[in-house]
């Protein structure tokens, strides 16, 4: 039980992805956000990827100008997502991983390897006022580097949890969420917020959301394909359920 509220960014990526398989602006990503904000999302989140292969440029620059909730604006560690970022001042940016040799092992942001350049990096995007947050596996190691470097936030990877749970592998799903209760329990004892996301769904958010340090979850795959079958509002009224229902 936690009197922490726990927020709900609706990660909208694979909207465009439906959209940019025909080309044209049909489903628009916006049109989602929209309605995502009115079903209960607390903040909308959007990954400009370098290849562009969902949203685009012109998404960021709609949902900068129309959102009326909190815009998570995910990016790689590049020049042109810097700049990007600092003509928008989105109200949060998430650092992720985009090339294989930026990941560690379990799938997030290898922080400790360019302590010194991502330092560098986001200084300028918290100076504009973005809170900064760093997409990271549960591992001490990396958690001490993303304080280091001056991270507000870290978004702890349940990608390799969520996997083990879909697999059936039982223990590896025990070890997996243990070391998430023990990395978010840890982040937070050195002031960082903690956050979580990728690979969420029904069966696998309440342990999750149960964590009294989580501040925040970030899904998108999950809720975009069950709005094919229950529609996006739902979808999302689902999920704040079942995250509700844990927190208490
Ligand atoms: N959090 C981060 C940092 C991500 O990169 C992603 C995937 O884009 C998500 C959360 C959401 O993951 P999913 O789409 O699997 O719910």
């Amino acid at each position: 039980m936690t009197d922490k509220p726990l927020r709900l960014g609706v990660n909208i990526d694979h909207v465009a992805t439906v959209r940019n398989a025909r080309g044209g602006g049909y489903p628009d990503p916006l049109r989602a956000a929209r309605i995502a904000e009115a079903a209960g999302a607390d903040g909308i989140t959007a990954h400009l990827r370098e290849d562009r292969r969902h949203i685009s440029d012109r998404d960021i620059e709609g949902l900068a100008a129309a959102l009326s909730v909190p815009l998570n604006f995910e990016m790689a560690a590049t020049g042109e997502m810097q700049k990007i970022a600092l003509r928008h001042k989105p109200h949060a940016v998430c650092i992720v991983p985009e090339k294989r040799e930026e990941r560690t092992t379990e799938g997030g942001l290898d922080v400790s390897r360019e302590e010194n350049r991502l330092a560098h990096f986001i200084a300028p995007l918290r100076d504009a006022g973005c809170r900064v947050s760093i997409f990271i596996a549960a591992d001490r190691r990396q958690i001490e580097a993303a304080h280091r470097i001056g991270a507000q936030v870290i978004e702890l990877h349940t990608g390799a949890y969520c996997d083990a749970h879909a697999e059936g592998r039982t223990d590896e799903r025990e070890r997996e969420l243990d070391a998430l209760r023990e990395m978010a329990a840890f982040g937070a004892s050195l002031g960082l917020e903690i956050h979580a996301g990728h690979g969420l769904t029904y069966d696998t958010v309440q342990p999750i959301a149960a964590f009294p340090e989580v501040r925040e979850l970030n899904i998108g795959h999950f809720l975009i394909g069950e709005a094919i079958f229950r529609g996006l509002t739902p979808a999302i009224a689902e999920m704040r359920r079942l995250m509700d229902e844990a927190r208490r």
